[in-house]
């Protein structure tokens, strides 16, 4: 199983199988996302909330490979109110794909669509498959009971926010990944734009000093799970 990061939350699963699953596809608009909409394919599109820097080029990318999209009810319906497949779920419900299983956590944040729909609640989002756990925490502030989620499911990669302002910074996201406790942490959402602008490599510091793994992922690259 491979899992690229295109930079900001964007990232693509690939299993063993051949299943393209891509989460928060914002890749056109994005200024640091080394490919575009078109560059991408994707079977699964699982979004962890409506804003733009998330939902991205996902009804371009639906619209050429037909494929589903994967989020909380509101945001479901309104991905299928503009003629996409979805598969509806809510906070803290699971569901076996033929990929692998998705389970939607809580996320302290916003959800509005570009063209100001309600979005339903926002979420981050556990996929397993192929024997790993994967927490993409979407946009979030800091919150307790990721210590809960971390006891639930043992983590294999935490992907988590370190850009501040809209999310957690890296002190805030250094204090997730002590409470999720995973095999290793990745920093996304960071240096889009200026006013997220973090250094990844200070995150990695600080979080190794407290005895666990970051790994920092260039824009554009793949590795093997
Ligand atoms: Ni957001
Ligand atoms: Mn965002």
């Amino acid at each position: 199983m491979k899992l690229r990061y295109f930079s900001h939350s964007a990232f693509q699963i690939t299993t063993s199988a051949g299943h393209k699953i891509l989460i928060d596809p914002f890749l056109s608009g994005n200024p640091t996302s080394p490919v575009k909409a078109k560059d991408v394919v994707a079977d699964y599109i699982i979004l962890t909330h409506a804003h733009g820097d998330h939902l991205g080029d996902g009804f371009e990318i639906a619209k050429r490979y037909n494929s589903t999209f994967i989020c909380v009810n509101e945001l479901a319906e309104y991905c299928k109110s503009k003629g996409f497949k979805a598969h509806n779920m809510h906070i803290g419900g699971g569901h076996n794909f033929e990929f692998g299983r998705v389970k939607f956590t809580i996320a302290h944040h916003g959800s509005m669509t570009p063209d100001n729909h309600y979005g339903g609640e926002p979420a981050g989002v556990i996929i397993s498959a192929e024997g790993k756990n994967i927490y993409h925490t979407g946009d979030t502030g800091l919150f307790y009971d990721m210590k809960l989620i971390g006891e639930m499911t043992s983590i294999d990669y935490l992907l988590l926010p370190i850009g501040d302002n809209f999310t957690m910074g890296i002190t805030d996201a250094a204090k997730a990944v002590e409470l999720v406790a995973p095999k290793v942490a990745i920093p996304m959402h960071y240096n889009t734009f200026p006013v997220i602008e973090a250094d990844p490599n200070e995150f990695k510091k600080l979080t190794e000093s407290k005895g666990f793994n970051v790994r920092v992922l260039n824009f554009g690259e793949e590795i093997e799970l």
